[in-house]
């Protein structure tokens, strides 16, 4: 997603998909990736707006759920766009022999998820204080 401001591109992000097995069902999930604003023009609202939409547009996509991490001190910043924090939920990324996961050393990650779906919002409880095997693969090792 490319958020446009009178011909410049001012902030982007990607929206990732893929199944996620979790309490006994698969969820289509997507996550965030690559959130970005432009360098010069931070604060001015710009990523807000895109984090927001992005919300929106895993709904258009018909994703069960949204969920993804992101370095602690960016908590805030999606929880004001409705985004929900996991507490110590860690999610496990990269594939199941290589597994790349989110509490590794030297980490600093919490998890956000948004819950779309009626039997996603039914699981929202199962989310939070667990590990969750979302093994995206060795390219976007972890959303
Ligand atoms: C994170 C990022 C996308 C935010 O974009 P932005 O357009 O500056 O965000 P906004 O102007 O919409 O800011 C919204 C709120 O988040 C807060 N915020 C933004 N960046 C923050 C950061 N790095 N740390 C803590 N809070 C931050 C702002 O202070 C603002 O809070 P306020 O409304 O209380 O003032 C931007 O700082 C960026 O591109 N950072 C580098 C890349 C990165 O870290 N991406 C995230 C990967 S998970």
């Amino acid at each position: 997603m490319l958020l446009i401001d009178d011909g410049v591109v001012v902030a982007a992000l990607d929206i990732l998909r893929k199944p996620l097995h979790h309490a006994g069902t698969t969820f289509q999930a997507g996550g965030l990736s690559t959130v970005v604003t432009r360098a010069d023009l931070r604060g001015r609202g710009y990523g807000h707006r895109l984090v927001t939409d992005a919300r929106n547009t895993m709904m258009d996509l018909y994703l069960d759920l949204g969920i993804f991490t992101c370095d602690r001190p960016l908590q805030r910043f999606y929880e004001s766009a409705g985004w929900q924090h996991l507490p110590n939920t860690v999610l496990i990324g990269g594939t199941p022999d290589n597994p790349f996961p989110s509490d590794q050393p030297g980490f600093d990650k919490v998890v956000l998820a948004a819950f779309f779906t009626p039997a996603a919002t039914q699981a929202a409880p199962t989310f939070p204080n667990t590990r969750i095997p979302l093994h995206p693969g060795h390219i976007d090792k972890l959303w």
